[in-house]
């Protein structure tokens, strides 16, 4: 069936499917993972300005994948599974808290990689319950105009 033209304002093609929301959100996952594992791999040899690049880059894709989670899907999935999603918001609140201590150790150079291996080990924890349960849910009850705007909003696009 040819598209109908309609009076839409909101450009369709550019808005992910359903099954799409869950493998981006799942590919936002391994692209953070991948770019904090590089970040420790270089730590020693990197020069202190693009370490710093590096570290921007991955706390800010965190962060914003932290926030399209809480604003768009984390208060609907709440009211289907209240003690699953505060869990979730309060595992968050437990990497902002690590990530700004580890910021501080990325500009002094000094991160342990106790602290580090526990944080990327949390991470993957947190990445794999998310899709146990509530990325499944995301992907039956998430509304269009949502997935739109969570795909705007995470990923390595520059920010509006
Ligand atoms: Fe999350
Ligand atoms: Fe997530």
């Amino acid at each position: 069936m040819p598209n109908q033209p309609s009076g839409d304002r909101h450009n369709k093609e550019n808005l992910p499917e359903a099954r799409d929301l869950r493998a981006i959100l799942v590919r936002d996952h391994a692209r953070l993972d991948a770019l904090f594992v590089q970040l420790l791999d270089q730590f020693r040899e990197t020069d202190p300005d693009e370490l710093r690049n590096m570290w921007t880059r991955f706390e800010a894709g965190l962060l914003a994948h932290f926030v399209a989670e809480e604003r768009y899907l984390l208060p609907p999935f709440a009211r289907a599974e209240p003690q699953e999603a505060s869990a979730l918001v309060a595992e968050h609140a437990g990497f902002r808290k690590t990530l700004d201590a580890l910021g501080v150790g990325v500009d002094l150079h000094a991160v342990s990689p106790d602290v580090a291996d526990d944080f990327i080990e949390a991470l993957r924890a947190h990445a794999l319950r998310e899709d146990r349960l509530f990325y499944k849910w995301v992907e039956r009850e998430i509304q269009e105009s949502d997935r739109a705007a969570v795909g705007r909003d995470i990923g390595d696009a520059p920010r509006r």
